[in-house]
């Protein structure tokens, strides 16, 4: 066993929160009662190492798996979590807080164990194996948006080297973990860094993509004035008909408190945005990379830590706040998405897992999530609910194919 992790005296900690995580995410154990149908395959892993993460991880090794883990972001992972799992035998490269040499180390460390099987959330992992031209794997996973339109690029290109399944495309995915998981769990990655009310703020949403939409329910579930910027006119007319105001950017930046931006593209909020924000305004992102807020101008400013994941600007006599330096407020400030709806995803990413394990000769493209995996993760969470639906009765098939 080998690894790195900041301290290994964390591990019983990191057990009570994985069976915490555990207990609201039966499904994973569901799956995990196949025998050991991943016996000698090493899954390489690139996910925030969070409790709900430690569930899927744990499940991966009882069907077999040799597993080495790093974290898909340089300040997200749990340092409990991580111990935890370093205890009970995995390879762990993941600890809160990393440099990016750091966090790329890591990334080299996990293609260093000869993974067969990569499982990926923002692609930097799959990139990396394609730079290194790392051999013996067979397949891939991946878990979010941005990490799905960087693997189709490679395949457009023709570069894709194995196949992917994107986890991500899944509709018991981002229908629930973008949208009400992200929604959550980002508002609550504000709150714990600012302890700010909500009630009566001016929010603005950049993007009304699946995050989008969470995100702004939630602030307006809350009280917020929500505003939402787009620069697609089918997500902005929704958003418009949802009962949010759309605007540009450029118009919304001057009067509002908390701009969250959710689109997954880079260069968002730049500096002309910046300048014409009121005194106090604070910015907040929940995409997977840091590139949606110009952090780099922010930090070219005189700035000071108010408290732990809030920093203050001083930027032409005003005062602008940024939340966890620019990288995902939901993971860094809080602790990523609800075990309910991570249960859905990371079903899905067991089942891809499984898919690939037992079928190693799979068209080297991106692919989506089969449908029946998708409706089965729907059936186990309405079970689980104790949800009973009914079901088309045989005139009513025959009507639908007339
Ligand atoms: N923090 C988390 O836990 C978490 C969870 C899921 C996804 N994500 C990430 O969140 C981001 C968004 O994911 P999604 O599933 O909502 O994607 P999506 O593609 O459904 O939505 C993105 C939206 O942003 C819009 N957009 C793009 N550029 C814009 C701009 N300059 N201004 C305004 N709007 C713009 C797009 O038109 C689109 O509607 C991705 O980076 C994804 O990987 C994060």
């Amino acid at each position: 066993m080998t690894g790195k992790v900041a301290d290994t005296s964390l591990a019983d900690a990191g057990r009570i929160s994985f069976e915490w995580a555990k207990s609201r995410m039966p499904i994973i154990d569901k799956i995990a009662k196949k025998k050991k149908p991943l016996d000698g395959v090493r899954l390489g892993i690139c996910l925030h190492v969070t409790k709900e993460t430690s569930v899927l991880v744990m499940a991966a090794k009882k069907l077999g798996a040799r597993i080495s883990l790093c974290s898909a972001n340089p300040l997200s992972a749990q340092n409990d979590i991580a111990a935890f799992l370093y205890s009970q035998g995995i390879d762990v490269y993941a600890w809160q807080g990393q440099t990016i040499p750091e966090y790329r180390r890591c990334i080299r460390d996990v293609l260093g164990s000869r993974p067969s099987i990569i499982v990926d959330d923002g692609g930097d992992l799959h990139l990396a194996a394609h730079r290194t031209a790392a051999g013996g794997i067979i397949g891939g996973t991946e878990e979010t948006t941005s990490g799905v339109k960087r693997l189709m690029a490679l395949e457009k290109s023709g570069r894709l080297a194995y196949p992917v399944i994107a986890v991500n495309n899944a509709k018991t995915k981002h229908l629930f973990d973008n949208r009400y998981g992200t929604g959550q769990s980002t508002i609550d990655g504000i709150l714990r860094s600012t302890g700010i009310l909500l009630a009566g703020l001016r929010v603005v949403v950049c993007g009304y993509g699946w995050v989008g939409k969470g995100v702004s329910a939630r602030a307006r579930g809350m009280g917020a004035v929500v505003t939402v910027t787009e620069v697609d006119s089918v997500r902005a007319l929704e958003a418009k008909m949802d009962g949010f105001e759309v605007k540009h950017l450029s118009d919304a930046a001057v009067s509002a408190d908390l701009f969250i931006t959710c689109t997954g593209q880079t260069a968002v909020i730049r500096k002309e945005h910046i300048a014409s924000m009121k005194d106090g305004a604070i910015l907040a992102n929940a995409g997977h990379f840091d590139v949606e807020i110009d952090v780099s101008y922010l930090y070219s400013n005189k700035h000071v830590l108010v408290r732990p994941n809030l920093e203050r600007f001083e930027i032409d006599g005003k005062k602008i706040y940024l939340i966890a330096k620019g990288r995902v407020a939901n993971l860094v400030c809080a602790e990523g998405n609800p075990p309910e709806v991570m249960a859905l995803s990371f079903a899905n990413q067991l089942l891809c897992i499984l898919q690939i394990a037992e079928n190693p000769v799979m068209p080297v493209k991106v692919h989506g999530v089969s449908q029946s995996i998708d409706q089965a993760v729907a059936e186990y969470a309405l079970d689980q609910l104790g949800i009973e639906i009914d079901s088309l009765t045989e005139k009513q098939k025959k009507y639908q194919q007339s």
